[in-house]
């Protein structure tokens, strides 16, 4: 009965979250690396921070608690705040929070990177006969098969399927779950992920797994990660928020990609190391076609403007 085809939703949040989910025994830096492994990434949030003022900073879906020990030291005084399913990592600093469910009210900073490709959703596909049906999956082998008719009005508004055999990712539980996320916020929450709005939504959807670095086949049996893009559209339009690319986001922060001077390997060579890495990891969070295209998803309630976006 348990490996019986069900609904996507259901078995995706089971693989990831049930008792022996993927996410509850690994952690993410494990299987896949993340802007929050580069430590760049955690300077441009603390200037984020800084520019709004946060006196406390959530990170939901903190995985190993990677950006929460980088911030740690770039953020003094700042109360910082690691929400995540995952137990508490053994070298994150006792001063550091660990929770496993957001605070009712966040006054700050709310961060959530590559949290909401991680957001269980119904998939669906267009039968031969043009009819939208839920797709059920075997957990144990990720086979296939088509339920019943499904219809939301979420799909006909943000991601409307017209030929045979196109699918969708139903992005209304996303959009819920972070609207609801930044509601709690006075200052600023930032979504981060990859993602794709009305006019470039991929055609067969976007389900893929990951495991031990490389993206293998799509199988919800708790043993890999299972993702899907993010409609960031939908997202932001429901949490009152603006989009943009980590690129635009990252480059407003002072993110700068190029190269040190090469005099300055002559006159400080050690500067010039530190200088040349530092433009090595902004060059890998700001890359076309890498986690430069991600999308910064941005609701402001301080009336700042935060990134002038
Ligand atoms: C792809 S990982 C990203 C980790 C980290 N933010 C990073 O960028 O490396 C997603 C994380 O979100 C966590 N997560 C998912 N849903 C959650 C929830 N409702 N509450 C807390 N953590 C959650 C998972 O356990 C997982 O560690």
């Amino acid at each position: 009965m348990a490996n019986q085809p069900r609904p996507w939703r259901s078995v995706w949040e089971q693989a990831l979250y049930g008792d022996d989910g993927f996410f509850r025994r690994s952690r993410p830096a494990a299987h896949f690396r993340t802007s929050a492994h580069v430590a760049l990434f955690a300077e441009a949030v603390a200037e984020l921070a800084r520019r709004t003022s946060a006196g406390t900073v959530v990170d939901l879906g903190a995985g190993g608690g990677e950006l929460l020990i980088a911030l740690h030291q770039h953020l003094p005084g700042v109360r910082l705040v690691g929400v995540e399913l995952a137990p508490r990592p053994a070298a994150l600093p006792h001063e550091i929070a660990w929770e496993t469910a957001l605070p009712g009210r966040i006054d700050g900073l709310l961060i959530a990177n590559e949290w909401l490709d991680n957001v269980p959703c119904d998939v669906v596909e267009v039968d031969p006969a043009g009819v939208v049906r839920q797709v059920l999956v075997d957990p144990s082998t990720g086979d296939e098969q088509l339920g019943d008719p499904y219809a939301d009005p979420w799909l006909d508004g943000w991601w409307p399927l017209t030929e045979p055999g196109q699918r969708a990712e139903v992005g209304a539980v996303r959009d819920a779950a972070w609207a609801d996320a930044a509601a709690r916020v006075t200052g600023t929450a930032v979504a981060i992920d990859y993602g794709h709005r009305r006019d470039d939504r991929p055609p067969f959807g976007s389900l893929r797994s990951y495991r031990d670095g490389r993206e293998v086949d799509v199988v919800p049996d708790g043993s890999r990660d299972v993702t899907a893009d993010v409609a960031v559209d939908s997202v932001a339009l429901a949490a009152g928020a603006t989009v943009l690319r980590q690129r635009d986001a990252l480059t407003r922060l002072g993110v700068d990609g190029a190269r040190p001077p090469l005099d300055l390997a002559g006159t400080d060579p050690a500067a010039y190391v530190r200088a040349l890495s530092r433009s090595g990891e902004a060059g890998e969070l700001l890359a076309r076609g890498g986690l430069g295209d991600f999308w910064w998803i941005i609701t402001d309630t301080t009336g700042h403007g935060t990134l002038g976006a």
